[in-house]
């Protein structure tokens, strides 16, 4: 018999104590840079406060871990494989003292392995260095240091900038300050660092180019962090560094500078975050915790934005640049992943709603593409991190040729949401899971409400449909709800298709772009091969794959090509094909066809996506938890990707 984890109705509250009850019963229910860097300089134990950030850091996806403490000289520790880990190796080294660094490696350069795992030390083992990002000419440093004498226990390009600092601080009369600057102007690429010295014990050096870091400013101590979810337990005061600045951070102070030596007097900013909100709130994992907050964060996200009582849309990010974007000549989205789907959301939206042509590109293959883009094109970025190296990349490529660049980022602060010219937050709150849930409903919500915006500024929208589609969207965050109040259906699938080897998704106009996405998320979190299509596109080469072992997951959710997905349905059926469809409550045909039907509450067309992909999140989620999957740090996998 399937038992129905969620049968319990009722809001957030509700849902947590239904969910931790009924995980007592089921006890056999068992998203690049994404390295992570804490620091700490304080009066508290620097390894517990650095295991502990490490532990927050684990959702960015890595393989191997380290720290160094100092204390009467330096200890460093690293183990491959889990935090955890290291956590029992500090135990057992007693690494006491109130200064020091930890990371948390994703592999780029070198094998995971011990060896290459941060911290790093030069020759005669003075100092310690922890690094995100990739030294891009470190075959050339490293061929030089060689010559001069250096070896290098591993193949990591970290290890090679801390016998490059050592080089030049030995060789030199300068400081150790000094020493890094030098070394960080040699290097090609990209940094976050963090370097401690024994023979400075009191200071924590830090430097930033195209690798976010943090300054978190508490009363007698002050940390540093890749992102804030490690410091945000003991201050919500921040400073965000900006590339080509480093930091000195003690335990009293900070003092930013530039790479060239000028000193400079930095914002320091409020964190909207909770601890709360980063933890996982009785929720076996981060990404279905996730999934159930959906319907409060897409009320977030159009709080204060849908005004529902005078039929309009305010957003007040983009204030001041709604005409330029209205009178685009071309409006590119660009973006990677599941937020590159959300854009292709975006494309039927601004197509429909506001008679805009947008195209929407893989950030990665715009940046080398022949640039056609001048000052009367936008280009809009997506990114949930606001730090992927590629959206980054064409962000900055757009701005360059003149383009107006717009964001719509989840992250406040990042580098992304600080760079474009204007933008709208998705206030979906931090998202923990690496296969991104909430961020993916938050930026459809966000698109929704700019095409409504320009639908009006365009005068294409009637007052009649714009009332129609306040109304529809207002009443979205309910239906998630009700979506998420039984999920019988979609566990019974899960356990049926556990251990099929592939899926094929198919939709047709908006629910295109979100088979792509349920496609994404099987293959992230489960490893089962899968693939999206449009579901025309099927008799064009997919349909050769269907047989009885096939399942096919049909979104027939709308109703303007009902009578179409209803023959691709029949296709499908013809060959055996196992047809398990997403269908719009009351939507006719689908329920004769399909062998399982799961279905959604009505609403208009254009915001089916919203819902759709509510249960594509959990089917991805079961299946994943009965083949044992790393759900929340699938392998391979990062969550933000901040490396090309
Ligand atoms: C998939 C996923 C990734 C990200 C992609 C872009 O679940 O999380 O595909 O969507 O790496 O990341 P952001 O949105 O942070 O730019």
């Amino acid at each position: 018999m399937v038992f129905s984890i969620f049968s319990i109705v009722g809001r957030r509250d509700c849902i947590r104590t239904a969910f931790r009850l009924a995980l007592e019963k089921l006890h056999h229910i068992n998203k690049r840079n994404m390295c992570g860097i804490v620091g700490y300089a304080g009066g508290r134990e620097a390894s517990e406060v650095i295991l502990k950030g490490l532990q927050r850091l684990e959702y960015r996806g890595y393989d191997s871990a380290g720290m160094a403490v100092l204390n009467d000289g330096m200890n460093i520790i690293k183990v491959k494989g889990k935090v955890s880990e290291l956590a029992k190796l500090s135990k057992k080294k007693k690494l006491n003292g109130n200064i020091g660094i930890g990371h948390t490696r994703w592999a780029t350069h070198g094998e995971p392995n011990e060896i290459n795992a941060h911290p790093h030390t030069g020759s005669h083992r003075n100092f310690s260095l922890v690094h995100n990002g990739i030294i891009e000419n470190y075959d050339v440093l490293r061929r030089n240091l060689e010559e001069k004498g250096h070896l290098f226990a591993g193949e990591s390009d970290t290890e090679v900038l801390a016998h490059l600092i050592e080089e030049i601080h030995e060789l030199s009369d300068i400081d150790f300050f000094q020493a890094i600057q030098q070394a960080l102007l040699q290097v090609k690429g990209t940094y976050g660092i963090a370097v401690v010295h024994k023979y400075h014990p009191d200071r924590i050096i830090v430097a930033r180019k195209g690798s976010p870091l943090l300054i978190g400013v508490g009363e007698g101590e002050n940390f540093v962090a890749s992102d804030a979810s490690p410091i945000i337990e003991y201050t919500k005061k921040v400073v965000y560094l900006e590339d080509e600045e480093m930091a000195v951070i003690t335990r009293d102070g900070y003092e930013v500078s530039t790479l060239k030596n000028v000193p400079l007097t930095k914002e320091v900013h409020e964190l909207a975050m909770s601890l709360e909100q980063i933890e996982k709130g009785g929720f076996p994992h981060f990404m279905l915790k996730e999934i159930f907050e959906q319907g409060d964060t897409i009320a977030d996200c159009m709080r204060g934005r849908l005004i529902v009582h005078e039929n309009r849309i305010q957003l007040g990010g983009l204030e001041g640049f709604v005409d330029k974007l209205a009178g685009a000549r071309r409006v590119i989205i660009a973006a990677c992943g599941t937020s590159w789907h959300s854009g292709l959301v975006g494309e039927y939206l601004f197509e429909y709603l506001a008679h805009m042509s947008v195209e929407v590109e893989y950030a990665s293959e715009f940046r080398y593409r022949e640039q056609l883009i001048d000052e009367r094109d936008v280009m809009i970025v997506i990114s949930q991190s606001g730090e992927t190296a590629d959206t980054l990349a064409a962000l900055r490529e757009a701005k360059r040729r003149g383009a107006m660049v717009l964001g719509i980022c989840n992250v406040v602060g990042s580098t992304i949401a600080r760079e474009t010219d204007a933008g709208v937050y998705t206030h979906a709150g931090p998202e923990i899971g690496v296969a991104s849930t909430k961020a993916f409903t938050a930026q459809v919500t966000v698109l929704t409400m700019m095409a409504m915006l320009l639908g009006r500024q365009n005068k294409v929208l009637s007052d009649a449909m714009m009332k129609e589609l306040v109304k529809e969207l207002n009443n979205i965050p309910k239906k998630v709800e009700e979506i998420l109040k039984d999920t019988s259906v979609i566990e019974e699938v899960a356990r049926l298709f556990t251990y099929a080897p592939n899926f094929l998704y198919l939709g047709r106009s908006y629910n295109f772009p979100v088979a792509l996405e349920g496609a994404l998320k099987l293959k992230e979190i489960s490893y089962i091969h899968a693939e999206g299509y449009p579901a025309a596109e099927m008799k064009h080469g997919p349909i050769a794959l269907i047989d009885e072992h096939m399942p096919v997951v049909v979104i027939a959710a709308t109703d303007h090509t009902n009578d179409k997905i209803i023959s691709n349905m029949e296709e499908v059926k013809a060959r055996k094909g196992r047809l398990i469809a997403i269908s719009s409550n009351g939507q006719s045909g689908v329920g004769r066809l399909a062998e399982f039907n799961i279905t959604i509450p009505e609403t208009h067309d254009s915001l089916t996506p919203l819902l759709a992909v509510i249960p594509l999140q959990l089917l991805a989620y079961f299946i994943a938890v009965n083949r044992k999957c790393h759900v929340d740090q699938p392998r391979n996998l990062a969550k933000s990707v901040t490396v090309e």
